[in-house]
């Protein structure tokens, strides 16, 4: 698919659905911005992708690092997808940093860039793509304030679209909530965490998912949602596609 903007952001861009987003927009012929913190990691993606993927270390939730890669890039998508892992243990196990951990990471971030789009603003028919989780629709009792925290992304896009609206800025806003899968960094510390309170091994708990979600199919999404402007706000997506929330 060939998409009409020139650059796009991807944060969380060197490991997981971060990376494989970052492929996907690069072979759709998008200059890809990718922002983590872990230099090396960045580092190997550009090795791989080449020219067309520029490597940015820093912390995505700094408001001063948000504001300036809009107004260097204009980029005409923005894929929020940094998360940290939870730390993954009973309510009554977690501390309160532990419990707050991807409130200060996940959604500071995409509270972070969201103000940004809409105050700098991005230039009109922007997209703005943020990853919640389907935790915020189940819950997730094992991984403290994730399941919260994701939540809280569904609302920031809410608000964000309404007052794109307001302000007339023609910016699109969209969330993903995956699956939880065991391919990832984040998603396998989760599934060894659920296998753990199951009593069951890791394969075994593996084996009674119905689907596995990989991250290609998580980037093809972003791809598709992107290039999609009557396409809708909020989609679920698991091993077996995409499906609208509700
Ligand atoms: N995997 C799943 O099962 C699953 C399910 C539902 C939702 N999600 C969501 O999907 C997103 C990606 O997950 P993943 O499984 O691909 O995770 P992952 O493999 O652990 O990768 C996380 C990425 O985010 C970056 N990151 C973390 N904190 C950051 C910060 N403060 N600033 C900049 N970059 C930061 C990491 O790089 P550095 O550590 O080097 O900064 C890394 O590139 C997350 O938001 C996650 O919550 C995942």
């Amino acid at each position: 698919m060939s998409l009409s903007f020139k650059t796009a952001v991807v944060t969380g861009a060197s490991r997981g659905f971060g990376r494989a987003i970052a492929a996907a927009l690069v072979a759709a012929g998008t200059d890809v911005v990718g922002i983590a913190r872990g230099e090396q990691d960045l580092r190997a993606v550009r090795d791989e992708l080449g020219d067309a993927f520029t490597p940015v270390a820093g912390d995505a939730t700094g408001e001063a690092l948000a504001q300036q890669v809009i107004r260097e890039h204009r980029p005409g998508l923005v894929v929020l997808n940094a998360g940290a892992t939870p730390h993954m243990a009973p309510v009554h196990e977690q501390t309160w940093e532990t419990f707050s951990r991807n409130w200060h990471a996940d959604t500071r971030h995409v509270f972070t860039w969201t103000r940004a789009a809409l105050r700098e603003p991005l230039a009109p028919g922007g997209v703005v793509v943020g990853m919640s989780s389907g935790a915020a629709l189940a819950g997730s009792p094992l991984s403290g304030g994730y399941a919260s925290a994701k939540a809280a992304v569904r609302y920031i896009r809410g608000y964000a679209a309404d007052e794109s609206e307001r302000a007339g800025l023609d910016l699109r806003f969209v969330t993903l909530l995956p699956q939880l899968t065991p391919v990832t960094g984040l998603g396998s510390a989760g599934v060894a965490g659920y296998a753990a309170r199951q009593g069951v091994d890791r394969e075994t708990f593996i084996a009674g998912m119905s689907s596995i979600l990989t991250p290609e199919q998580v980037a093809e999404a972003v791809v598709e949602l992107a290039g999609d402007p009557g396409g809708g706000p909020e989609y679920l997506i698991s091993g077996d596609g995409l499906r609208p929330v509700g």
